[in-house]
């Protein structure tokens, strides 16, 4: 690695809510934060349509990633100050890149638009790295080997596991800045926990990161308010009616797209995206911005589908949600056959959703969490023996949470329609849907 590159004559600094202060002494991240690419996380949303619930959740991916880059800086000058003295400096900086530019392949409203047109935002962070971009430039400008390796750590496949740890774990820097952040951002009272504190107590053990023994307290704390924030915040049911409604609307306009509809109005990096021929250029031009206004032309497309579906997300008419205890006992398929014998359409008029994850994941070989795509190594306590012992077997708390599903199912409709056509149900799907 090319070292010739000085720090920062002077440290610069940013204002943030969470951190209070966001301080940047290499040149390099300087450079890096300017480039188009990163800049553009400032028109993309952290929680994507989460601010039609919580009106405060309008906070950007610009902020969190700056976010996520401090925790690794102040993590990587605790172990420099305690028990990892000659970190080298190239493998610092590969770990501030990363944690920079983590979530740089993000696009608009990402959720909805993977789930529909099954791109993943990991896959365009790498290609944002390593193809004709400021970002790579910038990278190779350093080192023309520093993409390769940026790509590497986000890959996971990067040959010094600290490193990955730092970005992607059960502890890592990413879900401290988002927990924190979210929690400020949607107001919320429970969320917070001592960052200072698990700071301090991260220790760098046998190539991994381990928590001090006497730190158990702060990860427990650290624990609950994931698990706080994945239930009040991130699978609010409201926040999920947002969603499947975005969905439906890229759904449609897929459909519609095949089958050559004339659209009064498209725009480039959109119509890409829809025929699947998206590169790197339209990728960064499909902000947040650009869908939304979209959007607000289709409300008034001849497709009486696809505008009805842009009014509702642009005016927030909300399909409404029930909760149903059950979907295995056969009550899920008698609501689908009575909305088709009443003529409503149950691609659209009807949806079920069951938001599931673990808030904290046991180590089991193997086995995954059901949302992530890959295995999370376990938080590890260590003793003043040099003992490791994975957290839930110390922490009655983590093991009251751990692998808890408690989730209900919930079924999302448009009530209007719905309720038009609620005279030709059965007497207790009517009263299901409380139509008397
Ligand atoms: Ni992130």
């Amino acid at each position: 690695m090319n070292l010739r590159h000085p720090p920062l004559a002077e440290e610069k600094v940013f204002k943030d809510p969470v951190h209070k202060y966001i301080y940047v002494q290499e040149n390099l991240i300087w450079k890096l934060i300017n480039t188009q690419e990163f800049q553009r996380l400032r028109r993309i949303r952290q929680l994507g349509t989460s601010y039609l619930t919580f009106h405060g959740a309008e906070h950007s991916r610009f902020s969190h990633s700056l976010g996520v880059y401090e925790i690794t800086r102040k993590i990587i000058s605790q172990f420099e100050r305690s028990a990892y003295p000659d970190w080298p400096r190239e493998e610092k900086l590969i770990a501030l890149c990363a944690a920079l530019l983590h979530d740089v392949g993000h696009g608009p409203f990402s959720h909805s638009i993977e789930q529909i047109f099954d791109t993943s935002h990991e896959a365009w962070t790498c290609r944002i790295l390593l193809e004709n971009t400021e970002i790579n430039r910038v990278l190779r400008e350093y080192d023309p080997s520093l993409p390769e390796h940026v790509a590497g750590v986000i890959r996971k496949t990067y040959d010094r596991p600290i490193v990955i740890s730092l970005v992607s774990s059960q502890m890592d820097a990413d879900r401290m800045d988002y927990l924190l952040r979210d929690a400020y951002f949607t107001g919320v009272n429970y969320g917070t926990f001592d960052l200072d504190r698990i700071l301090r107590v991260l220790r760098p053990y046998q190539g991994r990161i381990v928590v001090k023994e006497s730190g158990m307290h702060a990860v427990e704390d650290y624990l609950m308010s994931r698990y706080q924030m994945y239930w009040q915040v991130y699978f609010h049911p409201v926040t999920r009616s947002s969603e499947i409604i975005l969905r439906q609307i890229f759904r449609r306009a897929s459909e519609l797209y095949g089958g050559d509809y004339p659209f009064r109005f498209i725009l480039d990096p959109l119509r890409r995206l829809l025929d699947g021929t998206l590169g790197v250029d339209s990728y960064l031009a499909l902000d947040e911005a650009l869908v939304q206004s979209v959007f607000m032309q289709w409300t008034s497309e001849p497709d009486p589908r696809l505008s009805a579906l842009c009014r509702r997300f642009l005016h927030r008419r909300l399909y409404k949600y029930i909760a149903m205890e059950d979907a295995d006992d056969g009550l899920w398929e008698e609501i689908r056959s009575e909305f088709i014998a009443a003529g409503l359409d149950p691609e659209y008029d009807l949806e079920i959703d069951f938001p599931y994850d673990m808030p904290y994941d046991v180590y089991r070989p193997g086995a995954r969490s059901l949302t992530e795509k890959d295995e999370k190594p376990p938080i590890l306590l260590l003793d003043g023996e040099g003992r490791l012992s994975e957290i839930s077997e110390r922490s009655e708390i983590v093991r009251s949470i751990t692998g808890l599903h408690q989730g209900k199912y919930h079924i999302y409709y448009p009530e209007e329609t719905v309720r038009e056509s609620a005279h030709l149900f059965r007497p207790h799907i009517r009263a299901f849907f409380g139509f008397l």
